[in-house]
């Protein structure tokens, strides 16, 4: 099976604060990985690495998508904006251009396969408007396709993100707390796309959440962050509260204790 993500020994320092340490990761194409952790433990910072919005520090040795390098110790390489096309990436919020429609803004996920001086002037060939609207009609946006963003509900915004990691046709998706700001009713919406989406189109889904229980329903592998360093891998029914505690603290971990869960496999480092 193919790798989409291979990270080796991947730190990351912002001032004196060594966020990331010594990250080890491999993930193959078609999984659906939940990356959980206390905040601050530095989910999103592994997001932003692998997205190569945060450049490791020069002690790392390599992030690799779709088996070649972005990052290389300190620097991107070369075929890191080509990779880039490739991978659609969701935050929790400010995901789309507020000024522009939807339907524009779903466009965007098209810029990186078009010459750029096309897309500043919204030339978009009609092959791409229709990919675009099939995409809004995937995610039952099609009705909103015309209106401007900034006054699109937050699950809807989140939807349009999803539209246009498919339009982009994203092999590689990651979502940095996609749900965080939503109500139950659209976070189920926005988990049913990605899962539909890994299901259907076998999209490797990368999805930091808060809520542990989305993570390990929805999610085949779980990867915890605890102080920037990976203290467990593996699946979702391997976690047990003990685990729970020691990653969210006390009262988070009995919030949070559930079904009776098998013997954790603890991985260390
Ligand atoms: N640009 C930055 N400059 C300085 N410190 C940063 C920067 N980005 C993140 N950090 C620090 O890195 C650590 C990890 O942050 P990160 O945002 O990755 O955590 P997180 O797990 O995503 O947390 P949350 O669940 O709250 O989103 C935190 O201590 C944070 O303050
Ligand atoms: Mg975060």
């Amino acid at each position: 099976m193919d790798m989409v993500i291979d990270i080796e020994g991947l730190n990351k320092t912002f001032g004196k604060n060594q966020v990331l340490k010594n990250i080890n990761l491999k993930i193959q194409t078609g999984e659906m990985v939940g990356l959980i952790g206390a905040s601050g433990s530095g989910k999103s910072t592994l997001i932003r690495s692998i997205a190569g919005l945060e450049t490791m520090d020069h002690t790392s040795k390599h992030i690799k998508i779709f088996s070649e390098p972005t990052q290389l110790g300190h620097r991107r390489t070369s075929s890191y904006r080509s990779l880039r096309k490739d991978v659609g990436i969701i935050f929790q919020q400010f995901n789309l251009v507020g000024r522009l429609s939807l339907l524009t803004n779903v466009l965007i996920g098209r810029l990186a396969h078009n010459p750029s001086w096309k897309g500043i002037f919204k030339l978009f060939p009609k092959a791409e408007r229709i990919k675009a609207l099939q995409a809004l009609e995937r995610v039952n946006m099609v009705d909103y396709a015309h209106q401007r963003s900034s006054t699109l509900s937050g699950g809807q915004q989140q939807r349009g993100a999803i539209a246009r990691a498919l339009t982009q046709e994203a092999k590689l998706i990651l979502a940095d707390e996609p749900i965080a700001s939503l109500d139950p009713a659209s976070s189920d919406r926005v988990m049913n796309l990605l899962c539909d989406i890994n299901n259907q189109d076998g999209t490797t889904v990368v999805v930091s959440l808060h809520q542990f229980e989305v993570a390990t329903t929805r999610c085949d592998r779980i990867i915890a962050l605890r102080d920037g360093e990976i203290v467990y891998d593996g699946k979702a029914c391997g976690i047990s509260n003990a685990d729970l505690i020691e990653l969210y603290g006390v009262e988070e971990g009995i919030c949070n204790l559930g079904a009776e869960r098998p013997t954790p496999i603890m991985k260390a480092g």
